[in-house]
């Protein structure tokens, strides 16, 4: 791996919606996000597809199947270069287990303005409660 900085790459997040709720998760780490709520994801590897990397991270994350769906709300900038951006990931198999997070958490409308989400994921907040209230 170099240290050259990251650009222009990828970090993808999965809303998965079940049963009018959205799936959160507990972040534990680094220090300043633990505690703090987000939708499960992670990077895009070189080579990767956005779409390929949402289900890898939810398989390794969740321990379940998801297929890769359109895209929802803005793209978040982050450090380096790089961008942060929403998918809804529809659940084909398996029940989601907190296997990198410390828990897991299905809201609905009400609770999700209620929770501690991590900064970047709270620009998605309009197109989420939108979905969940339409469900
Ligand atoms: O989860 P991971 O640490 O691999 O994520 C890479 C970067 O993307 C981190 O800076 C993390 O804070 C950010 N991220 C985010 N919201 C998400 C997923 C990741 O801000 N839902």
């Amino acid at each position: 791996m170099s240290d050259a900085p990251a650009r222009d790459r990828e970090v993808v997040a999965g809303a998965i919606f079940h049963g009018g709720r959205l799936l959160l998760a507990q972040r534990t780490r680094p220090p300043a996000l633990a505690g703090r709520w987000e939708l499960p994801g992670g990077k895009v590897e070189e080579f990767e597809s956005p779409q390929s990397a949402l289900v890898r991270e939810l398989r390794e994350e969740l321990a379940v199947e998801v297929r890769c769906g359109a895209r929802i709300g803005v793209d978040v900038p982050l450090s380096r270069g790089m961008v942060l951006r929403a998918y809804r990931a529809e659940l084909v198999s398996g029940e989601p287990v907190a296997l990198e997070h410390s828990q897991l958490r299905w809201v609905d409308a009400e609770e999700l303005l209620s929770m501690d989400l991590v900064d970047n994921d709270r620009a998605w907040i309009p197109e989420l409660l939108e979905e969940l209230s339409a469900l």
